[in-house]
């Protein structure tokens, strides 16, 4: 059984989906891994050292036409799509509902696709789950790059020349990036508060050290998925009341809000966004989704009243190395799960909720 992967298109995606180190234990499972001539050697990696864990290197129509599973990071393009053998199996972040002609190509051709930001949120699926572990890292590059723009310092600093007070960063969405994005900053020595619609959230903020804002609501906000609920229209006066205090003391705000499957919360007005001191920085994590902040436009910084407003635009390539590693780690899993040792083979059991979750199906 040959596990194969292609090179993405690395004007745009930076990551790899099988590392050396991730290739070396589909191995040691009894797979063959092919990869491409140069797969990684824009991160570094030569083939080399892909070879020295046993992969082989082939020409891409070669892999994709005789690998049984193929590994991606996004989806494959029609034309590769039309290469690739029937009734493989194919495993990426596919993102169904943006790439839909790829998708029915695939389906038509029998495929098998695994999409795996649609792995459902349970523990067993933990080491898997590359929503969280990419959003971790954004939540932690997120500071580094408000830090990087921010013209002041960020930890209190006391000098004979006087004190410094630490700036005061605002974390909105206490979720997956929301939490290290606190994290980070309290590193950093910033003064930290935070708000979600959650109100289960307030325990894990305040375990990171950062002030919990609470907006008062009756209604648990919490689906059984444990994600967010939409917010009612009373729900969101009261939180841009609460905003307009926050947002007039707060240097840096790193917007994380999201609802699977629905465009961002817009939390920021223009309004609010302009009680903000000159100098102070809104970070939308969520531009692509449509943005949380108003004046933010995906891969830019807009500069409003002295206020640097920052789109985040494919943030994993700022840390492609540290992104594909994780990501590898959590496509192995997924594999070891998917393989049957004792058949030699891969094993589509739809009673595994893992599986039967992540598999695309005709819409
Ligand atoms: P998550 O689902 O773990 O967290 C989102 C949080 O927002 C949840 O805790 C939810 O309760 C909260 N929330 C929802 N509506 C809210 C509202 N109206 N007010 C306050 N809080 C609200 O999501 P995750 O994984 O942390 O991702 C956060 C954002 O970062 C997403 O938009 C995601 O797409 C984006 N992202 C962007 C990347 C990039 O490269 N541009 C990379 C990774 C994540």
């Amino acid at each position: 059984m040959i596990v194969g992967s292609i090179k993405e298109n690395i004007e745009l995606e930076k990551r790899v989906s099988v590392t050396p180190e991730s290739a070396k234990s589909i191995i040691a499972l009894g797979l063959k891994v092919y990869i491409e001539k140069g797969y990684a050697l824009h991160l570094g990696i030569d083939d080399e050292e892909y070879k020295n864990v046993g992969v082989e290197i082939k020409n891409s129509s070669e892999i994709l036409s005789s690998s049984n599973l193929i590994t991606k990071v996004n989806c494959p393009s029609e034309d590769e799509i039309s290469i690739l053998k029937e009734n493989s199996i194919l495993v990426g972040m596919l993102n169904p509902s943006k790439n839909k002609n790829q998708i029915d190509k695939i389906i038509d051709k029998k495929i098998k696709s695994f999409s795996l930001e649609l792995l459902p949120r349970i523990t067993r699926a933990q080491s898997m789950d590359v929503l969280s572990s990419q959003s971790n890292l954004a939540g932690y590059r997120a500071v580094v790059d408000c830090v990087a723009e921010f013209e002041k310092a960020v930890p209190m600093m006391m000098t004979a020349a006087g004190t410094v007070p630490a700036a005061k960063v605002l974390v909105i969405g206490a979720g997956v990036a929301g939490l290290q994005a606190i994290a980070t900053a309290k590193r950093l020595g910033a003064i930290v508060s935070a708000t979600d619609v959650r109100a289960a959230s307030k325990e894990q903020v305040e375990s990171l050290g950062g002030k919990f804002l609470t907006v008062e609501q009756n209604e648990d906000m919490e689906t059984a998925g444990g994600y967010a609920k939409e917010a009612s229209d009373e729900y969101k006066n009261k939180q841009s009341e609460m905003m307009k205090e926050a947002l007039k003391k707060n240097d840096i705000v790193i917007c994380t809000a999201l609802i699977p499957g629905k465009p961002a919360p817009r939390i920021l007005t223009e309004d609010l966004v302009k009680l903000m001191k000159p100098g102070s920085i809104v970070y939308d994590l969520a531009a692509e989704q449509g943005g949380n902040s108003a004046f933010s436009e995906v891969g830019k910084v807009s500069l409003v009243n002295g206020i640097k407003i920052i789109g985040v635009k494919s943030l994993m390539n700022s840390l492609p190395l540290t992104a594909s590693s994780l990501y590898a780690k959590n496509l192995f899993s997924f594999i070891r799960n998917l393989y049957s040792k004792e058949n030699k083979d891969f094993n589509i059991n739809l009673e595994d909720e893992i599986i039967e979750k992540s598999l695309i199906k005709k819409v």
